[in-house]
């Protein structure tokens, strides 16, 4: 695996092997790697030639009061689990390479980056498109990976991808979870014991909707009222929210009858866990 530091070294890379007529494909990541991403990997290898990762812990989509200081690091790990998925490229920047000083110029997805996260995490969205736009730029894949656990971040760099007319396709991949339920996600390193415990009522009221909608139940405010019982009982854990939307446009829907996504976000302690669903009507 090249690692490369630069954007005019990996450019050159990316270039030479897109000359050769090589499908690329890249798989953007903070690092901090576990099995979902691992699974990006392993779909960018099935489906491309050259499989490319970022590495970059990106400051702009981190508010002043989150966890960008203490986010988890593991770079010699991460590079050896990337070599042995066999990643032919890492690009793996400093900051300023990838924000020159004075930068001043964004790329927003308006509306849809305040939805569900976006509103806890105002900024949060503009700075995973700002980033995720410059590693296309960079990079130039013909496909880019990423994970349905950020159902929201999905939505709005499809749409992004879409409403810029960038020639890139946007590969989802499902959620992979631990053998009890939970979402894998770079944050639950931050879990104690008891916390860890506690994390599971997030998957615990996301099965109680899927039951509920397994049993015939269309109505989304009578899913949702289910589901907030589990944290009822979970006293630890602060709900931020529990919503039934479009997994496309993020708005509410009444009735699931289509189809929904049904996504959670949650404070344990001080870590702030997210997971989904999605909804399909198999009757149709
Ligand atoms: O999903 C992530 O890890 C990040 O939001 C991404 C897409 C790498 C952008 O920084």
């Amino acid at each position: 695996m090249n690692i490369f530091a630069t954007i005019e070294e990996v450019r050159a890379a990316c270039r030479a092997a897109k000359r050769e007529g090589k499908r690329l494909g890249l798989v953007p990541t903070m690092g901090a790697l576990h099995d979902g991403h691992l699974s990006l990997v392993r779909a960018a290898r099935a489906s491309c030639d050259v499989v490319a990762a970022s590495i970059f812990v990106n400051p702009a989509q981190f508010g002043p009061n989150e966890d960008l200081a203490k986010y988890p690091r593991s770079f010699e790990r991460d590079c050896a689990q990337l070599e042995k998925e066999k990643v032919d490229l890492l690009f793996a920047p400093a900051v300023e390479e990838v924000y020159p000083p004075g930068a001043v110029t964004w790329v927003t997805v308006e509306e849809l980056s305040e939805k569900l996260d976006g509103r806890s995490r105002p900024g949060h969205f503009r700075g995973v498109t700002t980033v995720v736009a410059k590693l296309f730029h960079i990079i130039e894949p013909d496909a880019a990976f990423f994970g349905q656990k950020d159902a929201a971040q999905v939505a709005i760099v499809r749409r992004m991808a879409r409403d810029l007319n960038l020639p890139v396709e946007i590969v989802v991949c499902p959620i992979v979870r631990e053998a009890d339920g939970l979402a894998m996600s770079s944050r639950n390193a931050y879990l104690d014991p008891r916390q860890r415990m506690q994390a599971l009522v997030l998957h615990r009221s996301l099965m109680r909707a899927q039951s509920l909608f397994d049993q015939g139940e269309r109505n989304a405010a009578k899913l949702i009222a289910a589901a907030r019982e589990e944290f009822a009982a979970e006293n630890l854990a602060r709900l931020d929210y529990f919503e039934i939307v479009n997994p496309d446009t993020l708005d509410p829907v009444e009735d699931v009858s289509d189809g929904a996504l049904v996504a959670v976000a949650a404070g344990i302690g001080t870590t702030r866990l997210i997971d989904n669903i999605l909804l399909v009507n198999s009757g149709h």
